[in-house]
């Protein structure tokens, strides 16, 4: 059998998606804890795209398929063998289906099994409470497949709804209709309900059972947890509905009902993740003094841009997250002040700059628009990083690069056409052309076109043609315009850091105290410690009386210690080491662990310290980062 995927407008899928659409999905599942899986059913519900369809190709991963039905009768399928790292085709013979436009139904009775990369399983130890276990997905970009046999590609939307049974409290990236106990009572399971009516990509269904608990902050939001941190959780997150509702001045009105939060177990692998009514977060954003809510107002902004408008194949990711970041700023912009959104893009811009200096400015990881080949596997392309240097950051991967190259790009749009009274209309058209489809980098780029010349006319036209479109899209490097970024409140920090610099070979170090630092966001202490990461590692002298005067170590802000963590690596001073090994075993956050884990292992005495731990802590870790991880300190 021939395991070649077809040819697609997505190369990340095997699916037979130019032949048979998927409109809405239904899972049935039963959750168990005992054997780790999901078992249970998916009712695909699709329509025929061209005439005389006689299979159904879908995408797999680690899924055991049992059986196949169609109506009554049962199918013949094969599961082939794994090609590359897009998993396993599923192929249906299904009874021939002459006409276009026909809909039909398949049941597929499957489970996961251990090796399925979208779910964690917890024991009750890796939890917060340590007496219940715990069970989350994270699907973006190609994992939804290791969840449900699927059309796993951006490019298709279905609505779905779901019949959960769980002993335990179940929350999806949907609506919530209802639950109903069991008939027999004292089994302790129930099975929960919901919906999601408004279509969304496959990477958006999202689920998590565990000892949840939950309390309103907003008039559409609550936030779920584990008990031991609700209140905090509560505390932090207060801003939610002034975000939700900045979003929704700038664009269209919330379109999902209800904007949850889901705080996490530690070990999830990312800062947040955009699931429809129900953003999932790490518990890394609970500083106790709401510095790290930006991903807040990240994930919202999600809602138009990658929800409701996406992506329709992962070369164009910066569609999802340039745009998301551009609203994101916005918003904070707005609550706080253009000197802040301002310091935000300035930061992102000299980031940048860094990746394009580490991977080369000809490397075809600093192209917005990527040659993803088929087969390849997206979640290394994001986040692989390149070796060696000083500055080993996760920052510098081709996912941190679309978010700052794609802001900017929109940034200098929104310059060129006359700024925010010209370009914000343009956005909630955008919104408004594109809801609920998904879309190509050239589809944008049309419709931006069209408005721009429909709206103001043939002069517009001349101001769009002075976009070097093709070196912004397809070109590597830096982007061709310096968008001139006000430094106002970078320059203090950069200045702080400068005289630290220059004092590594003074006696005296009188001249600084706390008072240096005490007017700093934290986002300019970050900026400070990122900049002492660019120079020759410290005298360990420095770093000592640093930390006596700054407070560092005992920082709760998660970003910020993960600076600080850096700063003390790369000139490999010891004393720290038992903090980074406590910071990168009590959460599994990939934008801290991995850099941390790659510096350790190159750090004086550290590269046994840095595997031993990582062994130690294996288990701890979600399935994705742990493979990187091992990577990142030559496991594998
Ligand atoms: N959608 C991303 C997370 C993601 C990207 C998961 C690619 C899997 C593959 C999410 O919206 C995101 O960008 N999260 C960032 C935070 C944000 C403030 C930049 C993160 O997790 O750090
Ligand atoms: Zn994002």
């Amino acid at each position: 059998m021939c395991n070649q995927p077809r040819q697609t407008v997505d190369v990340s899928t095997q699916a037979n998606i130019d032949q048979v659409l998927t409109k809405h999905l239904h899972l049935n599942w039963n959750v168990d804890f005992e054997n780790k899986n999901i078992h249970g059913s998916v009712r695909l519900n699709l329509v025929s795209l061209v005439d005389n369809v006689e299979k159904v190709i879908l995408d797999t991963s680690y899924l055991d398929i049992k059986s196949v039905m169609y109506g009554k009768d049962s199918l013949k399928f094969d599961v082939a063998e794994r090609y590359a790292s897009l998993g396993s085709a599923l192929t249906i013979q299904i009874p021939k289906i002459d006409k276009a436009g026909t809909n039909f139904q398949l049941k597929i009775d499957y489970e996961t099994t251990e090796n399925c990369t979208a779910v964690q399983f917890l024991t009750p130890e890796q939890t917060l409470g340590g007496k219940h276990p715990y069970l989350f997905s994270q699907s973006e970009p190609i994992h939804g497949r290791a969840m449900i046999p699927c059309q796993d590609s951006p490019s298709v939307k279905v609505t779905y709804s779901a019949s959960v049974r769980s002993h335990l409290p179940v929350v999806m990236s949907a609506l919530r209709t209802g639950i109903d106990e069991d008939p027999d009572q004292g089994t302790g399971f129930k099975t929960y309900h919901f919906k999601q009516e408004t279509s969304i990509p496959s990477y958006l269904i999202a689920i998590a059972v565990g000892n949840l608990v939950g309390q309103d902050i907003g008039p559409r939001t609550t936030v779920w947890c584990e008990p031991e941190m609700i209140k905090q959780a509560a505390w932090e997150f207060s801003d939610t509905e002034s975000f939700i509702a900045t979003g929704e001045k700038l664009l269209t009105p919330y379109e999902w009902g209800r904007y949850d939060l889901l705080v996490l177990p530690p070990s999830f692998p990312y800062g947040g993740m955009e699931n429809p009514c129900l953003t999932f977060v790490t518990p890394t954003l609970l500083a106790g003094d709401k510095s790290a809510v930006n991903v807040i107002a990240h994930e919202i902004s999600h809602s138009w841009m990658g929800n409701l408008v996406t992506t329709n194949a992962w070369k164009h990711y910066w569609l999802n997250e340039g745009w998301t970041v551009f609203i994101e700023r916005k918003i904070l912009g707005r609550l706080y002040g253009e000197r802040v959104r301002q310091f935000e893009a300035l930061s992102g811009w000299r980031a940048l700059q860094e990746s394009v200096e580490l991977f080369g400015k000809d490397s075809p990881k600093t192209v917005l628009n990527p040659d993803l080949r088929n087969g390849a596997d997206p979640d290394d392309f994001f986040s692989k990083v390149p070796y060696g240097k000083t500055a080993l950051e996760l920052k510098h991967s081709f996912a941190e690069l679309a978010h700052k190259k794609g802001f900017n790009f929109l940034y200098h749009i929104e310059k060129v056409v006359g700024g925010p009274e010209i370009f914000e209309p343009y956005m909630k058209a955008h919104v408004q052309r594109f809801a609920s489809t998904s879309i190509s980098t050239e589809d944008w780029k049309q419709f931006l076109f069209e408005y721009m010349e429909k709206t103001h006319g043939s002069s517009m036209m001349d101001k769009l043609n002075t976009i070097d479109w093709d070196a912004w899209i397809n070109q590597p490097g830096m982007p061709p315009v310096d968008p001139g970024f006000d430094t106002s409140l970078a320059d203090a920090c950069i200045d702080l850091a400068k005289r630290w610099n220059q004092a590594r070979d003074k006696e005296d170090l009188s001249e600084f105290s706390g008072k240096d630092i005490q007017d700093f966001t934290a986002g300019q202490k970050i900026v400070f410690l990122e900049k002492l990461t660019d120079v020759a590692p410290l005298p360990h002298r420095l770093i000592k009386k640093m930390d006596e005067l700054y407070q560092f170590t005992p920082n709760h802000n998660a970003d910020l210690r993960l600076r600080w963590h850096q700063v003390c690596l790369i000139t490999s001073y010891e004393p720290m080491y038992p903090e980074v090994v406590k910071f990168i075993t009590e959460q599994g956050r990939m934008k801290f662990v991995r850099p941390l884990y790659r510096l350790l292992h190159h750090a004086k005495n550290g590269s046994q310290l840095a595997v031993d731990t990582y062994l130690k802590h294996k288990s701890f870790y979600h399935p994705i980062a742990a493979q990187l991880i091992e990577k990142d300190i030559g496991l594998i």
